[in-house]
């Protein structure tokens, strides 16, 4: 090549708008353009013969050392490498090429660098837009939610003052139920899926007439239909339930739906029997026959809880999940419910 297209090919390589260095096989810089120097902040004229590895502190020459390496010995369609590094508040993007004669032989390497700091910085302002979205989005949704359960606490409690034996039944039930709970599940959320349920696990009775709910005498076939509405009734209440940190929507439904399932699969809606009912809905079956059998009913006067225990001990294994049943008989023996 004349001299005269050497020297022209050098100034463009010079004053191009990237950081361009070139190594010889050793790993000697032989070149460097001005953004480069400016980049590195170092002067070609000083640089210049150092091998590339010598002029980096010990974390970055790592780095380095793996690129050239693998520039060297992999194939040459895929050794490009690229690394990310921050000098000076600004951010680089550096391509190592391969440099290889006709037959393929390795003669040294190219690195550019490219400044992609304004780049760098609308990503980090699009994905701080995004944190604070996401942020105000769960606020939001955490404000829904809370409307969504006073609304329903208010439901509960206008039902509660319709039936005046029923009277802060939902709280005693879901504190039972906690604490059964507590020593039957492992996880939080599962059991603060279950004392939310059994707080509103009777929501759906707000669909049966009120001379059902209070009648004295037993019930007729058409009228105990209409009870065994309450628990499907009470799951497309909680439909438009959304997902709040530790509460699991579909669970909670489902404890709902299956409350007066029997352990034998005698139960309703579904007939589910054992393992099958949600461990939560079992749970929640002895807590509400505990404090319903000794609260005041419009059939009969409360039972004492001696009495109540022993028709729960009873029912084991037949209307109640036998080892939930023993947890329960233990946590009343030991008088964390009573
Ligand atoms: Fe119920």
């Amino acid at each position: 090549m004349p001299n005269e297209d050497t020297r022209m090919l050098k100034l463009a390589y010079q004053q191009m708008p990237y950081g361009i260095i070139i190594l010889n096989q050793r790993n000697e810089i032989i070149f460097m353009n001005q953004m480069a120097e400016e980049i590195r902040g170092r002067s070609a004229q000083i640089i210049q013969g150092n091998n590339v590895l010598s002029c980096h502190p010990q974390k970055i020459k790592e780095v380095v050392a793996r690129s050239l390496k693998a520039l060297r010995e992999e194939d040459p369609k895929n050794s490009n490498r690229m690394t990310i590094d921050k000098r000076n508040d600004k951010y680089y993007e550096t391509n190592y090429i391969p440099i290889k004669n006709n037959n393929g032989s390795y003669l040294g390497s190219m690195l550019i660098s490219k400044d992609i700091t304004e780049q760098r910085k609308l990503e980090e302002k699009r994905l701080s837009h995004l944190k604070h979205f996401k942020e105000e989005a769960d606020r939001l949704r955490a404000e829904l939610q809370e409307l969504f359960f006073s609304s329903l606490d208010s439901l509960i409690k206008t039902l509660e003052a319709k039936d005046k034996y029923t009277e802060g039944h939902s709280t005693r039930v879901a504190d039972i139920s906690r604490k059964i709970a507590q020593y039957s599940c492992d996880v939080s959320p599962q059991i603060d899926t279950i004392e939310l349920a059994s707080q509103f696990h009777d929501i759906g009775k707000v669909g049966i007439p009120e001379s059902i709910l209070n009648k004295p005498g037993k019930l007729n076939e058409e009228e105990f239909s209409y009870i065994k509405e309450h628990p499907i009734l009470g799951e497309d209440i909680l439909a438009p339930i959304l997902k709040p940190k530790s509460i699991k929507p579909k669970p909670m439904k489902k404890v709902i739906r299956h409350h007066h399932e029997r352990y034998d699969g005698r139960g309703y809606p579904d007939g589910l029997k054992e393992d099958e009912i949600p461990i939560g809905a079992r749970i929640l079956a002895i807590a509400d026959s505990y404090d319903a059998m000794t609260t005041d009913r419009p059939y009969r006067n409360a039972l004492t809880p001696r009495t109540a225990l022993k028709e729960i001990n009873s029912n084991l294994g037949t209307q109640f999940d036998p080892e939930l049943g023993e947890v329960f008989l233990m946590l009343h023996d030991k008088g964390v419910i009573n």
